[in-house]
């Protein structure tokens, strides 16, 4: 068994293993390398994202020399100004109100009703897929369906859609833990170009709004209240980038987990009304965002041990997914578990707003891969991302018939 290790490809390939042993050992523990204390068991991880003490940023609340961390260099800026406006790192009251505007225009209605698009889109893509005979399913299919709905939805026009998956993993980047200069700068480049772009879009919405959701957030108004300029750019990258990104992991890694357990596909080929619980099945048995960071605003104790204000606290979604104190037989791909509370939207205030979008496309293109490739299989076994926090595959090849 492997030590906890991100930066070390055995761990990233297969982290299970250690993270059962990190469970085993307590329930937290300082992990020198990152500077962080990491917490890997479900009912922990559940608690601490609803524990008010804790927050995705300290800005709100203390300057970076007041919580003991240095301010990040000034070439960076852009990078900052660009994550720190959008929703998902700021806290209350700043979360509260953008979430409460961006819910005004993101609603249950406008991605239901995106289900007949998204499905038919999936068949096109997959049709494509089996007329070649095959290709790679993240470029042919798990990546250009997630890409097109948010653009779509946004109302970025098809013509300008290229640089999206670039900018966004660029910028995505920066996620990673402990990020080199190299990753830095190109995450700076990526805002700086993304931001120009998204002003361009907004100022022409402004001009002659349509039924899109840039539409949508300029309209948005609550008891007076509206978006700043660069609180829409910010909302704008963030559901672009996290409106696709995960997403597309989690549906290669779900199809190489049903490719190693031929059983359990073989179960869902002979009866497709499983897709749903499969969906949450799979994205808890291969987390497609195995880790997220929260600042201690406040101290708190975790099994006697005191983590002090200041502090950061890593929480091991992968893990707390795999903890058998929550599923039983939780290294068993089991694509009818019904009992399935795993967190791989979060809990909480950040609690994935996304969710209900990203289970439409992830069942529409399970079903249109059922129906339309019966015969799909791996060519070979594909090369993992080295990224820890982003669980992916470079690509995966496969073969129709
Ligand atoms: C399989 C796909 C997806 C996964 C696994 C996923 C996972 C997550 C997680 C874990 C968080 C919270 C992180 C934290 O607590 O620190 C989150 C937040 C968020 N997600 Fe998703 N997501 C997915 C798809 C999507 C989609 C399709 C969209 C939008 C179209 C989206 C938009 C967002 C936004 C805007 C937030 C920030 C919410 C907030 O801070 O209040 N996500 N997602």
């Amino acid at each position: 068994m492997g030590a906890f290790d991100p930066w070390d490809p055995a761990f990233v390939a297969d982290p299970y293993p250690a993270y059962a042993e990190l469970r085993a050992r307590g329930r937290v523990e300082y992990f020198e390398p990152s500077d962080q204390w990491l917490v890997a068991h479900h009912a922990d991880v559940s608690a601490l994202l609803r524990d008010r003490r804790l927050g995705r940023t300290y800005l709100h609340r203390f300057t970076h020399e007041e919580f003991g961390r240095t301010a990040p260099p000034a070439e960076h800026e852009p990078f900052h100004v660009l994550n720190d406006h959008g929703m998902l790192d700021l806290e209350a009251p700043d979360h509260t109100r953008i979430r409460r505007l961006v819910s005004k225009a993101f609603t249950p209605r406008t991605v239901e009703r995106l289900q007949p698009y998204v499905r038919e889109l999936a068949g096109r893509l997959v049709g494509d897929l089996v007329e070649a005979g095959g290709g790679d399913l993240l470029k042919d299919v798990a990546e250009p369906l997630p890409v097109a709905v948010i653009a779509e939805m946004l109302g970025v026009p098809e013509a300008d859609r290229a640089p999206l998956r670039p900018w966004s993993a660029d910028i995505c980047g920066m996620y990673e833990l402990n990020p080199s200069r190299e990753t830095a700068e190109r995450a700076v480049r990526a805002s700086v170009e993304f931001s120009e772009y998204l002003r361009e879009l907004i100022a022409q919405r402004r001009a002659r709004p349509g039924d899109d959701l840039i539409s949508g957030l300029i309209a948005a108004h609550d008891e007076g209240d509206r978006l700043s300029e660069q609180e829409m750019i910010s909302t704008c990258v963030l559901l672009l980038n996290a409106g696709h990104e995960a997403t597309v992991n989690a549906t290669v890694n779900g199809w190489w987990a049903l490719f190693r357990n031929p059983d359990q596909l073989a179960a869902l080929r002979a009866d497709p009304t499983l897709v749903p619980t499969a969906v949450e099945e799979l994205m808890r048995y291969d987390t497609p965002l195995q880790m997220f960071e929260r600042w201690v605003l406040d101290d708190i104790e975790i099994d006697g041990t005191t983590i002090p204000r200041g502090a950061e606290i890593a929480l091991l979604f992968g893990s707390a997914n795999h903890d058998p104190e929550v599923f039983d037989r939780p290294g068993t791909l089991d694509l009818g578990r019904t009992e399935n509370p795993h967190i791989s939207f979060s809990a909480g205030i950040h609690y994935c707003i996304g969710a209900p979008l990203a289970r439409i496309e992830l069942a529409a293109s399970m079903r249109a891969l059922l129906e339309q490739a019966p015969d799909l299989a791996p060519v070979a076994d594909p090369q993992r991302n080295p990224n820890f926090v982003i669980r992916g595959l470079k690509g995966l090849d496969v073969r129709v018939g």
